[in-house]
């Protein structure tokens, strides 16, 4: 009997192995994608680095597709994305992706999985939006579980709350300039015919108050220059190119403003303050650093008027943005709150910033400041899907037409 068994499990193996070489032997190509979802099954992760990554991607999207089939949860989802998020992290940058993985997947894989499960979104798509495929796979083929989501997402019909021409056609177009104290330390913005207008456009700043001289300046993460990340260095008194901006560098540059002659006119303030640690972000973080910059920039600057406009950073997290979401109408009361710090703003503006963060205000009687959001349609806002499949996907080019010039 027993030698009997062992030739049983001999002609098994045997078969096995056989049929393993018919698919590895004979020639006939073992499909990529299948293999890289058998590793991602068995979680060969230093494997998966010797393919594509858009094959990694579309890899992974097949198995979440079968976790939310079962409806599973974003923590279940996480280690099944995280594998590619590794990948992409090393290959494409060098960046310890075991770093920086987790924080990003907790704070952005929820948000892909609400647009997904809106419906507005197939999964398959996310490796085209975030570069790692060159087409949208949506494109080519007809997935079961989009026209599955499509039914439920025709049902809700994303509708936003409020819209900018809408609230654009109260008073706010006629109002006095609210700028009393524009131009020259304290004068009206008195321009005669012919006079240049000088101004000043502040961008981008992205504070780093855990900076620190010393730290390492190479540390294969995207935002260096901490104390407690390893690497070599030293970063630095004012900064490094891998590093966001240290206070003493801001320091000196608002310091040179205040010495400008001529001084500016007015300033515009084009937002991103928070540091690029995109892994280790939280609304109080965001909320912390455009209070601080805000607060700064009024007490060094007291005398000149600046114009603020929402960056894609000043959400949690970084880039994604929607106003009908109860977060996001925080955001929005929020700014309201700290750009009347910079100058002064009429009911009008404020209204309009606390619903959306977009306004306008005269800054003379003949000169206005149109500023709008535009986190709205940023490629990477998820939640920009959900407004109806757009341009992006079919790979359209926009050309927008009209009759007369507008102004
Ligand atoms: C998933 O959830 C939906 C809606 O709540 C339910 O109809 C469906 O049966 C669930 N599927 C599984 C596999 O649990
Ligand atoms: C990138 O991957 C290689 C090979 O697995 C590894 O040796 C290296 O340490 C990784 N780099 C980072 C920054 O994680
Ligand atoms: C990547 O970060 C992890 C977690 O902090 C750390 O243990 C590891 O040494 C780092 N690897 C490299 C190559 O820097
Ligand atoms: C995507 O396009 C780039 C540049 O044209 C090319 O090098 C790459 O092989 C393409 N990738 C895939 C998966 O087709
Ligand atoms: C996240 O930031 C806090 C301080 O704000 C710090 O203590 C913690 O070590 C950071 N974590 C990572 C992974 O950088």
């Amino acid at each position: 009997m027993a030698s009997g068994r062992v030739l049983l499990e001999l002609l098994v193996s045997l078969a096995a192995a056989l049929v393993v070489c018919l698919q590895q032997c004979s020639g006939v190509p073992v499909d990529p994608r299948q293999q890289v979802v058998q590793l991602l099954e068995k979680g060969n992760h230093e494997d998966l680095a010797k393919y594509d990554l858009c094959l990694v991607c579309e890899g992974v999207v097949e198995v979440v597709k079968l976790y939310l089939e079962r409806n599973a949860s974003v923590d279940e989802v996480i280690p099944v994305v995280e594998p590619l998020c590794l990948v992409y992290m090393n290959k494409t940058n060098g960046y310890n992706g075991t770093f920086m993985c987790p924080g990003i997947l907790k704070s952005y894989l929820p948000i892909v999985l609400y647009v997904v499960a809106e419906g507005a979104l197939d999964p398959a798509d996310v490796c085209y939006i975030i570069h790692l495929c060159n087409s949208s796979s949506h494109a080519q083929s007809s997935s079961p579980l989009l026209s599955l989501l499509e039914t439920s997402w025709h049902k809700r019909q994303w509708t936003p709350t409020h819209s900018l021409p809408g609230a654009l056609e109260g008073n706010s177009l006629r109002e006095e300039p609210a700028v009393r104290g524009a131009g020259k330390r304290g004068g009206r913005l008195e321009k005669k015919g012919g006079d240049p207008i000088v101004f000043l456009q502040l961008s981008d700043i992205h504070l780093d108050q855990l900076f620190a001289e010393g730290s390492p300046s190479i540390c294969n993460l995207y935002l260096c220059c901490r104390t407690w990340y390893s690497g070599t260095g030293p970063a630095g008194h004012y900064g490094d190119f891998n590093c966001d901006l240290p206070l003493a560098t801001l320091e000196v540059v608002v310091e040179a403003i205040a010495q400008l002659d001529p001084q500016p006119d007015f300033i515009i303030y084009t937002g991103d303050n928070s540091p690029h640690d995109v892994w280790n972000e939280t609304w109080t973080g965001e909320y912390q650093a455009t209070e601080f910059l805000i607060s700064y920039l009024a007490e060094k600057l007291p005398q000149r008027h600046i114009y603020p406009a929402l960056g894609n950073h000043e959400t949690f997290p970084e880039s994604e943005y929607i106003g009908t979401l109860p977060q996001y109408q925080e955001l929005t009361r929020k700014m309201a709150d700290y750009w009347q710090k910079l100058v002064p703003l009429p009911q009008s503006a404020l209204d309009t910033i606390a619903d959306g963060a977009y306004y306008t205000t005269l800054i003379e009687d003949k000169l206005r400041v149109l500023s709008f959001n535009s986190d709205y349609g940023y490629t990477i806002n998820f939640y920009t899907h959900l407004n109806g499949r757009n341009a992006y996907f079919t790979r359209q080019q926009e050309w927008i037409v009209g009759h007369t010039s507008k102004g």
